[in-house]
């Protein structure tokens, strides 16, 4: 199948929107397959900065089909808004260059309100999510109780849902969460609105990638999040609530799973992840402010400051493994010039136990210290870097010491957030 996935190798954010948006070039079709506008995938063309949450970062592209799948869970508010910001902008104002799964899951008010009580009554055990009802969503989805596209768009349909779904979560709301119940009226017009706005779009995705892998045309697939934060192989509770991993393509998007021509993982330099959870190289110190300043990180979605710390090579070959990684692009390695020197987490010690793996207890993961190699850093800047040769021969040898230790051969090294700030390997 002449298709191509991207997906996260660590906890997100590790630039898989400047990725996708550059492969995106050699794609005819950029289809979204899981999560929701929890996602922020950020794009810098020249001096223009775009945010996404929920279109494909293929969009930046005239010409190209953005799909946003089965897979996703979709806010029809924010897509609304997201959409009216890009066509302001001249991009997507031809309507058949995006398509809605009629069978994505639509997130409601109930489940941004259930998803920001229940992280309130936890406290300190918070998960830290986005806010953005992504798990209540998900949930409701394996409860079969959801409310899909093609629902919202059918009147009685979504009545009768919308109906039967907020008798009981008024139930929970009140009683549980001692929230405020909800309003049929509101929710109930408000929805109907966003349905006429969408409806142009709606489509089976499914059997329109089928038709295009049929021709031949070419697909890439945007993951969000990334491995550590999927719901079966992350840092569970300290999750999403869907799977992130390559092998969510098929499901997500309603692909078989034969022949994809190449899996990337994307992955930064270092580590960052945002809410809470084990982070077992996190620096909570100097060295991690100094990432998160220089990296610029803070959330795409939320504003909030990301965790920083060292490159974990533990985690890495685990995405390799779990995602079967036919290359990665590893991104922000300008962002380590001036440290020195440069640590790489190897492997874990914990109870008097050496790990070169992940282990599932989180409490365990909590507890681990990291067994550190160091190298040497660099000074000169690197985002004028174009060859590998360009980079500075530490700068080289860090690379080829975190390739060696993912056992996954890099395909792009990113020296800067704009597109053009790229070493192209393979
Ligand atoms: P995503 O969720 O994986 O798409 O990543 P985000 O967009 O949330 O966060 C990545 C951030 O790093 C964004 O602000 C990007 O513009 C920026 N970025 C991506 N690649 C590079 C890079 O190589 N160097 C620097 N300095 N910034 C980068
Ligand atoms: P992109 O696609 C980083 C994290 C949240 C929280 C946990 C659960 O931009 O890489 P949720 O709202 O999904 O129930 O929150 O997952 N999270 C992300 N962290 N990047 C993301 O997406 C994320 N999407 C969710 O911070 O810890
Ligand atoms: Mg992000």
């Amino acid at each position: 199948m002449p298709g191509v996935i991207v997906v996260g190798a660590q906890w997100g954010d590790e630039g898989k929107g400047k990725v996708v948006d550059l492969l995106a070039r050699d794609a005819d079709i950029v289809v979204r397959f899981g999560g929701g506008n929890n996602a922020g995938h950020t794009l810098l063309v020249g001096e223009e900065r775009t945010v996404l949450h929920l279109i494909p970062a293929g969009v930046l592209h005239q010409g190209k089909i953005c799909v946003i799948a089965n897979g996703v869970v979709i806010d029809p508010e924010v897509l609304i808004a997201e959409l009216t910001a890009l066509r302001q902008r001249g991009y997507l104002t031809d309507d058949a260059c995006l398509k809605i799964s009629d069978e994505a899951h639509v997130i409601l008010p109930y489940h941004k309100a259930i998803d920001l009580a229940r992280e309130r009554l936890r406290g300190k055990g918070e998960i830290g999510t986005t806010g953005r009802g992504i798990g209540p969503t998900y949930e409701d989805k394996m409860a079969r109780t959801g409310i899909r596209v093609v629902d919202l768009l059918d009147e009685a349909v979504f009545r009768e849902k919308l109906e039967r779904n907020l008798e009981e979560k008024n139930i929970y709301l009140r009683s549980i969460l001692k929230e405020p119940a909800m309003e049929f009226a509101a929710i109930f017009d408000a929805y109907r609105g966003y349905a006429d706005r969408l409806r142009r779009y709606v489509t089976d995705t499914a059997l329109y990638l089928h038709q295009a892998i049929d021709a031949g045309r070419r697909i890439l697939f945007e993951g969000a999040q990334g491995t550590m934060l999927d719901v079966d192989h992350g840092t569970y509770p300290y999750v999403t609530s869907s799977n992130t991993v390559a092998g969510a393509v098929c499901a997500g998007a309603g692909v078989g799973p034969g022949g994809f021509e190449a899996v990337v993982g994307i992955c930064k330099a270092y580590t960052t992840r945002v809410g809470n959870g084990p982070f077992p190289t996190e620096e909570r110190g100097a060295i991690g402010e100094r990432l998160r300043e220089t990296g610029d990180e803070f959330g795409a979605t939320t504003g909030r400051p990301r965790r920083c710390g060292w490159f974990d090579a533990v985690l890495v070959r685990r995405a390799a493994r779990l995602n079967g990684l036919t290359g990665i692009a590893l991104t922000k390695l300008d962002v380590l010039t001036g440290l020195d020197p440069l640590r790489i987490c190897v492997a874990y010690r914990a109870r008097g136990e050496r790990f070169e793996r992940v282990p599932a207890s989180t409490r365990l993961l909590e507890e681990v210290v990291p067994e550190y190699e160091e190298l040497p850093g660099w000074t000169p800047p690197l985002t004028a870097a174009r060859r590998l040769e360009d980079l500075p021969a530490n700068a080289r040898r860090y690379v080829a010491r975190l390739e060696e230790l993912a056992a996954t051969p890099f395909t792009m090294i990113s020296v800067g957030a704009e597109r053009e700030e790229t070493i192209i390997l393979g």
